[in-house]
């Protein structure tokens, strides 16, 4: 296991940052709240075999969860997220504390019209703009880096990765598939949420996905008829609560495309116990 640098205020973290590519380092960036899983994981080790210098950032970041959100009870394991990182090449863990962070309540407010409207923008509203302000800190703090996202939050993703072109920042956005349990769960640090039954019921959601996109790749092109039998899906697990969204969007711009055609994203968030889970997956139909 090799050693981790701790890097609890900007100032360091920056200074870690600089010196790095002052030797000619390219610097990943693999932006966290902590309570690692193998999703986590995996952009660890892509940015260990892609960059020279991988710095994990582990701040549970209170400007994106709303009201009556789980952002006291969010899973929380520092010192064995640090062990994870050192085990995996990590050279620095950037930990900030929230005063750190945010000496004052930040009033920048980041809006991503369009593409942070729908989806969870309808669901969590200052879910998407939190993100953003965190992200944006992160890339000012870091600098130049490669930074890696999970897949499995494909509007954030998508939200990131405008973030990154429309402020020119130095920063090369890298999307990573999802890692799932062998029963096709998604990884995610909510599911620690779900006691044995909730978490049996909860392949539904991989489940409507699925069959959304078999029926597309069997010739349907109208979207209320796909949205229909993911619906379907989600309302045969006995235990699900309140389904957020189950519908079939355009990739890039996640706005909804009648008939489907190009690359498509079949995206599901739906309640289960006291977890809210999201899950995605892709499809194309050629044009
Ligand atoms: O995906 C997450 O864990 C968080 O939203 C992120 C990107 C670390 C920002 O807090």
């Amino acid at each position: 296991m090799s050693d981790v640098r701790l890097l609890g205020t900007v100032g360091d973290a920056r200074a870690f940052c600089e010196e790095a590519r002052a030797r000619g380092a390219v610097v990943g960036l693999v932006p966290t709240m902590g309570a690692l899983h193998e999703g986590h994981l995996s952009l660890l080790r892509r940015s260990v075999a892609e960059t020279d210098v991988t710095v994990v950032s582990i701040f549970v970041n209170p400007l994106q969860f709303g009201a009556g959100e789980d952002l006291e009870a969010y899973p929380r394991g520092f010192e064995d997220d640090v062990r994870l990182c050192a085990a995996e090449g990590a050279e620095a863990v950037f930990a900030p504390g929230a005063a750190e962070m945010y000496p004052a309540p930040p009033v920048t407010n980041l809006d991503f019209g369009e593409l942070s409207a729908p989806l969870e923008g309808v669901h969590r509203p200052g879910h998407l703009p939190g993100v953003g302000v965190v992200v944006a800190k992160l890339f000012a703090i870091v600098g130049a880096c490669r930074a890696y996202f999970g897949e499995k939050d494909w509007q954030q993703l998508a939200v990131v990765r405008r973030l990154a072109a429309d402020l020119s920042l130095p920063v090369e956005v890298v999307g990573c598939p999802t890692v799932r349990e062998p029963d096709g769960l998604a990884l995610s640090s909510r599911n620690a949420y779900l006691d044995p039954a909730e978490r049996a019921a909860a392949v539904v959601l991989q489940r409507s996905l699925r069959a959304g996109a078999a029926l597309i790749e069997a010739g349907e092109r109208r979207t209320g008829a796909v949205e229909a039998a993911m619906a379907e899906v989600l309302a045969s697990a006995p235990l699900l609560g309140p389904v957020d969204y189950a519908c079939v969007v355009d990739a890039a711009t996640l706005a909804p495309r009648e008939p489907l055609a190009g690359e498509l994203r079949l995206l599901v968030a739906a309640h289960l116990g006291g977890a809210r889970l999201i899950d995605n997956l892709g499809a194309t139909v050629p044009t």
